[in-house]
C-alpha cells in the first residue's frame, strides 16, 4: 500500500443531551421530576452517570420545570444547562441545546426520566452516529400504547416515527417503537431541528420528525433494538419509579450474590449506594444500605439494621436493629442489638457495643466494652475499658461540648455521670451511681454519692382503720 488510509478517531467527540424540561405532572410532586431518587441518588443522576461512562465530552441538561432546583443540585457536577421555556416538544428540546453543540461532534439524546439505559446499549448508537447515519434505540413492545411507532417500508427499512396520537389504527399496530433515544451526526441534527413543523395531533416539535428528515436528506436511519426492555422505561408515575426501584434493588442485590455475599433474601435489601464486601459476608433480611458501606470478610450483619457510611472490619457482627452512621468498626467487634452509632464513632479491634448504647464522635481502643443503656459523646476511651451499664459521659453543658478522656483498663460503674471535660485515669474504677466532674485518679476506686443511712427504730407507717 502506497497511501495511508486515515484511522477514523478511536472514540468520536461526543456531546449528550439529556432531557428534563417536562413537567412531570404524573408524580404529583413539589420537586421535579429528574430529582426523585432512585437507589438513593436523582432520575438524572443516573442518567448523567451513563453518559460521563461513554466519556462524553460534554452534557447538556436540558431544564424547563423546576429549572432553578434542577440545576442547583448538580451546581459543579461539569454539567451545562440549556433552558426550555415554554416546554414546545422535544425537537423544541434539543434545540435548546444546539448553541453548546460542536458541528464535528456526535449528539446522544437521553432522557432525564429513563434512569436505567446503559453504555453498552447506547455505545453502538454513538458509533452508527460517527459514521455518517441517525441511530435510534427501538424496543418491541406488547402494548405499544402512547409510544411513538417505527414505519419500515416494504424492504424493512426505517421511514418515519408516527406519535401514537398521530397514528392511525393501522399504525398503531405496529409494535416496534421509538425509546425516544438516538444520536446524530451533530451538524446534520442542526439542520434537521431547523425543520421541525408543529403541524401535528400535539401541536408540538417532535424530535421523532428528524427520521423523515433524514430519509430526505439521504441518511440511512438504523434502528437499535434495545439488548433489555427494562433499560429503556421511563418514569411517568409513582408505581413506575417503585417498580425501577425494586428492579435496581434486584440488580444490586444479584450483583452481591455473584460476588459472593450470601443474602437471607435477595428480594429484602435496599442499597441506596454502594456496598463495598468481603468474603463470606451475610447479610439478614430488611437491612438498608447508604453512601458508602464496607463489610470486610466474615462479617454478618443482623436483621433490619441501617447502615449509612460505614466501614465494619473482619469478622465483626451487628446484631438486630442497629442504626450505624458514619462509623469505623475494627475487626472481631459485636454491635447491638439495638445500637447506635453517629458520625465519627471509632471503634477498634473487639470492641462490643450492646444494647440502647448510643456512641458520637468518639474512639474507644481495643476490647473496650459498652453494652447496655449508655452514651459516650466526644471522648477518646482507651483499651479493655468497661463502660458500666447507664454510664452517661455528660459532654454538653448546654452551650458548649466539651471531650472527655477515658484511659486503659478503667471501669465505669453502673449509672455514672462523667461530666465533662473529664480524664479518667488508667485503672481507675468509678463506683456505681457516681456522678464525678473532677479528674478521676488512676488505679483507684472513686466514689461520688451520698451514702446509704439506716434509721434506727424507725416504723412504716400504717393505713388508718375505715370509718375513723
Ligand atoms: C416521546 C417520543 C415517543 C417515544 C416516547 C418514549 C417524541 C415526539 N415522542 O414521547 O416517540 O415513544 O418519548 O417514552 O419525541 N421533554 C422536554 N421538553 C419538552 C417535551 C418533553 O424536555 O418540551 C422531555 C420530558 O421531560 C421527557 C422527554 O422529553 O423526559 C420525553 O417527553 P414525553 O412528553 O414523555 O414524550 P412522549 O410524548 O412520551
Ligand atoms: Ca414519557
Amino acid at each position: 500500500m502506497s497511501e495511508r488510509t486515515p484511522h477514523p478517531p478511536a472514540t468520536p467527540l461526543l456531546q449528550v443531551v439529556i432531557l428534563a424540561a417536562g413537567k412531570g405532572t404524573r408524580m404529583r410532586s413539589a420537586h421535579p421530576k429528574v430529582l426523585q431518587p432512585l437507589a438513593g441518588r436523582p432520575l438524572l443522576a443516573h442518567v448523567l452517570a451513563t453518559a460521563q461512562a461513554l466519556q462524553a465530552q460534554r452534557r447538556i441538561v436540558v431544564v424547563g420545570h423546576g429549572a432553578e432546583s434542577v440545576r442547583s443540585r448538580f451546581e459543579g457536577a461539569g454539567v451545562d444547562f440549556a433552558l426550555q421555556s415554554p416546554q414546545l416538544g422535544t425537537g423544541h428540546a434539543v434545540l435548546q441545546a444546539v448553541p453548546l453543540l460542536d458541528d464535528a461532534a456526535v449528539a446522544l439524546v437521553l432522557y432525564g426520566d429513563v434512569p436505567l439505559v446503559q453504555p453498552a446499549a447506547l455505545a453502538p448508537l454513538v458509533d452508527i452516529a460517527a459514521g455518517g447515519h441517525l441511530a435510534l434505540l427501538t424496543v418491541h413492545l406488547p402494548d405499544p400504547t402512547g409510544y411513538g411507532r417505527i414505519q419500515r417500508d416494504a424492504a424493512g427499512a426505517v421511514q418515519r416515527i408516527v406519535e401514537h396520537k398521530d397514528a392511525s389504527t393501522a399504525e398503531r399496530a405496529i409494535n416496534e417503537v421509538n425509546t425516544g433515544i438516538l444520536a446524530a451526526p451533530v451538524a446534520a441534527l442542526k439542520r434537521w431541528l431547523g425543520a421541525l413543523r408543529c403541524d401535528n395531533a400535539q401541536g408540538e416539535y417532535y424530535l421523532t420528525d428528524i427520521v423523515a428528515l433524514a430519509i430526505a436528506d439521504g441518511v440511512a436511519v438504523q434502528a437499535v433494538a434495545a439488548p433489555d426492555v427494562h433499560d429503556t422505561l421511563g418514569v411517568n408515575d409513582r408505581a413506575q419509579l417503585a417498580q425501577l426501584e425494586r428492579l435496581v434493588q434486584a440488580r444490586q442485590a444479584s450483583a452481591l450474590l455473584t460476588a459472593g455475599v450470601t443474602l437471607a433474601d435477595p428480594a429484602r435489601i435496599d442499597i441506596r449506594g454502594e456496598v463495598v464486601c468481603g468474603q463470606d459476608v451475610f447479610i439478614d433480611v430488611g437491612c438498608v444500605f447508604e453512601g458508602r458501606v464496607e463489610l470486610a470478610d466474615g462479617v454478618r450483619i443482623g436483621p433490619y439494621a441501617v447502615l449509612r457510611d460505614v466501614r465494619v472490619g473482619a469478622g465483626s457482627v451487628v446484631q438486630p436493629f442497629c442504626h450505624l452512621d458514619g462509623a469505623a468498626i475494627g475487626a472481631q467487634a459485636q454491635i447491638g442489638p439495638f445500637a447506635r452509632l453517629r458520625p465519627q464513632a471509632t471503634l477498634a479491634d473487639g470492641v462490643h457495643i450492646g444494647n440502647f448504647v448510643e456512641v458520637k464522635n468518639a474512639s474507644m481502643g481495643p476490647s473496650s466494652k459498652a453494652n447496655h443503656l449508655s452514651y459516650v459523646g466526644d471522648a477518646e476511651v482507651g483499651a479493655r475499658v468497661n463502660i458500666g451499664a447507664g454510664t452517661i459521659v455528660a459532654n454538653y453543658d448546654g452551650a458548649n461540648k466539651h471531650r472527655t478522656r477515658i484511659e486503659d483498663d478503667a471501669h465505669t460503674g453502673s449509672n455514672s455521670v462523667l461530666v465533662a471535660p473529664i480524664t479518667v485515669g488508667a485503672g481507675a474504677t468509678i463506683g456505681a451511681g457516681s456522678t464525678v466532674t473532677r479528674a478521676v485518679p488512676a488505679g483507684k476506686l472513686t466514689v461520688a454519692r451520698a451514702r446509704a443511712v439506716t434509721l434506727e427504730g424507725w416504723k412504716r407507717p400504717t393505713k388508718k382503720s375505715e370509718g375513723s
